[in-house]
């Protein structure tokens, strides 16, 4: 492609101040999920006819309507297609795209196509480049090289998103805006270094105050000036942790600002129109709770690897926490047909194993079910990735495992979508506390806090219960039970909200190595937040003792993992003691009324019963009593979603006489799952 030489200047837009990440909810009678479901689940996915003649896209909406595709979300990499050289506008292929779609009666859910710039940006604005911690530039020819500090990327990303949304932000296609493409990336460069010292400066005011969060007394890195601070780059030794904690703050904050500048411009243009940024599945780089009271609609990309013996509870465990984010009905924005690409070994999604994990997701809140991608790329680095039309086109099985879900989830999408259940559990999971307990220095790098946050949510979904997922900071009163597998970093708020939910009636189980460190990642004193020590009954925390990979401590009825720690407790509250070892008659798990720590990660079974035992002593049901251990029960709203996640059919006891939407079929008192089967129940 060859082009004039540029205007470097596209229209004129104020850089935001990077300082000041917005903040604001969406603003009062602003649009939602319900506004583009309209009753129908939305089933699709990104579309990219951009690599593909135009012949072929009427052969894409043949056999779209043919699956019962409902949405299709364009333009996610299309920028260097609408933008050839600087200021150019090329939207002729859009209209026809969003006019065809339109005639179709396929919504269109338009992405800003901001995550992959055009190279002419790179040639001509190096400045755009984010540099990686060693200095080196993250060069275009893959994706994602944007820097989320560089002003004149943000004048760019802002003009082309203003004029997408003058053009199409009234079309009568677009049902939603999708800005940009699973925000990831960072920046070490040398504008990241100026914004991330407005970001401090906002946090801090002075440097005295920053000297004092980041205990720069320690090693000699005292700043006497603003300019000395820098992103955490490649040092000789360990780095700051606050600085590395404060940096993933700024770089959680950047992208939220970049995400914000375009939403604010598309909302603009068409109020009518909710506005989503897709998730990565817990992913570490963004405050996702944060994030999501920004979002009209909160999206995620979940791709579970099929030949994992735990991939529908690593499904479940994102879906929760989706739900939990926008709570109540979420958008799967992007899953795999069948592999991805990006393992070391990629393996397909066996019969029936798209529509099991795709209702999971359904009976777990989801209204929209959609891939990536439509059809299987020829070229480019997804070619093996697959996609809703495969290599072998729509005779292949996955085109015909796609079509019968299309026409299932077209069946139940008035009885489910919009409803909503709550659980009884909540799980608490925050980003703070994962980047600070995953810094250097630390006594185990044997585990980390999504591991240890799957462990205990396997152990209640394994044990059918059903969980929601909670911020420390939130109103807790609502829950029976919360359970905290792991929070390293908690602040004041936090403790005394846990406090206060004890208090309250409410039943607490954390886990080990929780509560240890202020929001500056200073050690409380005494290893454990006083407020908590009292909670739980400890009187000192002498030592932790981390677990090699391979060693467990034998404890009274069960071994534990990863951890142990050296506890005196106050009278009465050990419930069960570490057997043998240094830590022989030492509380493993302490009780205290309605308060418990378990001071190690039992092994999966005993940590199931442990908290089968305490959520049932706190009024916690299963959702389903006597189900067998490969069956998943779930609620949804007046319907009850019954998964068989095994490779062989089961008998499953459903008292009383039901509706199955999706066979027809009248269900009483027993139901007949075939291998991955599933059934929605209506009573
Ligand atoms: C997602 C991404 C898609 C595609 C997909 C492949 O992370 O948003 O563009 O790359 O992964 O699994």
């Amino acid at each position: 492609m060859s082009h004039p030489n540029p205007t470097p200047n596209p229209t004129p837009n104020p850089t935001p101040n990077p300082n000041r990440p917005s903040t604001s909810t969406p603003p009062p009678g602003s649009p939602g999920l319900a506004d583009a479901t309209r009753g129908r689940i939305l089933f699709g996915g990104d579309y990219n006819p951009e690599q593909w003649p135009e012949e072929t896209w009427h052969e894409d909406v043949r056999l779209m309507k043919e699956a019962g595709v409902n949405s299709v979300t364009l333009g996610v990499f299309s920028w260097a297609k609408l933008e050839p050289y600087p200021g150019a506008r090329e939207f002729g292929w859009l209209d026809r795209l969003m006019d065809l779609m339109y005639e179709n009666g396929i919504g269109v859910v338009l992405a800003t196509p901001t995550t992959s710039p055009p190279p002419w940006m790179g040639r001509l604005h190096p400045d755009t480049l984010p540099r990686d911690e060693d200095g080196r530039t993250e060069w275009w020819g893959g994706r994602q090289h944007f820097s989320h500090s560089s002003a004149t990327y943000r004048r760019y990303a802002a003009a082309i998103t203003e004029d997408l949304a003058a053009r199409y932000g009234r079309h009568p296609a677009l049902t939603m805006w999708h800005i940009n493409n699973e925000y990831c990336t960072y920046d070490w460069g040398d504008e990241a270094a100026a914004t991330f010292r407005r970001w401090l400066r906002d946090r801090y005011g002075t440097l005295d105050a920053l000297n004092t969060a980041w205990g720069t007394a320690f090693w000699s890195q005292g700043y006497g000036n603003w300019e000395e601070i820098l992103p955490p780059r490649h040092a000789h030794y360990m780095k700051n942790p606050t600085q590395v904690l404060d940096f993933k703050r700024y770089t959680s904050d950047m992208l939220l600002e970049c995400f914000a500048a375009e939403r604010d411009i598309v909302r603009r243009h068409s109020p009518h129109a909710p506005v989503t940024t897709n998730f990565m599945p817990i992913w570490v780089g963004q405050d996702a709770w944060k994030w999501a009271g920004e979002e009209d609609v909160v999206s995620v990309d979940i791709y579970p690897d099929p030949r994992d013996p735990f991939g529908a509870q690593q499904g479940a465990l994102i879906q929760d926490l989706t739900r939990s984010q926008a709570r109540g009905p979420w958008m799967l924005m992007e899953q795999a047909a069948g592999p991805v690409n990006w393992r070391g070994v990629n393996h397909p999604k066996p019969r029936g194993l798209n529509r099991l994990w795709s209702l999971q997701a359904v009976a777990r809140g989801a209204d929209a079910v959609c891939y990536f991608q439509w059809r299987q790329s020829r070229q480019g680095a997804e070619k093996f990735h697959s996609g809703m039309v495969s290599h072998a086109g729509p005779r292949g099985r996955t085109y015909q495992e796609v079509k019968r879900l299309g026409a299932e989830l077209a069946r139940i999408g008035v009885e489910v979508t919009g409803s909503h259940s709550p659980s009884d559990v909540a799980i608490l999971h925050e980003w703070n506390a994962w980047w600070a307990g995953a810094q250097d220095g630390r006594l185990s790098s044997e585990f980390d806090h999504p591991q240890v946050v799957s462990a205990w949510h396997r152990a209640l979904w394994e044990a059918h219960i059903a969980t929601d997922f909670a911020h420390p900071e939130h109103d807790l009163s609502a829950y029976r039970l919360v359970v905290v597998p792991q929070l390293y970093l908690l602040t004041d708020a936090a403790i005394d909200n846990l406090v206060a939910y004890v208090r309250g009636g409410g039943t607490l189980v954390s886990g080990f190595l929780t509560g240890v460190a202020d929001e500056d990642d200073r050690v409380r004193p005494g290893g454990m937040d006083q407020r908590l020590r009292d909670l739980f009954g400890i009187h000192t925390l002498h030592e932790w003792w981390p677990l090699d990979a391979d060693e467990t401590a034998e404890c009274d009825g069960f071994r534990g993992t990863l951890w142990s720690e050296e506890i005196e407790s106050g009278d009465g509250v050990a419930e069960v003691l570490y057997k043998g070892g240094e830590l022989d008659g030492l509380p493993a798990v302490l009780r205290k009324e309605r308060a418990w720590y378990v001071s190690t990660l039992p092994e999966p079974t005993a940590l199931r019963e442990l908290l089968t035992g305490v959520a049932a002593g706190a009024g916690v049901r299963p959702v389903l009593d006597g189900l067998p251990p490969q069956v998943e029960a779930v609620r949804r709203g007046d319907l009850l979603f019954v998964l068989n996640h095994g490779r062989e059919a089961v008998t499953v006891e459903v008292p009383g006489t039901h509706r199955d939407l999706l066979s027809g079929q009248q269900v009483t008192e027993c139901l007949e799952l075939e291998r991955y089967g599933v059934a929605v129940l209506s009573s």
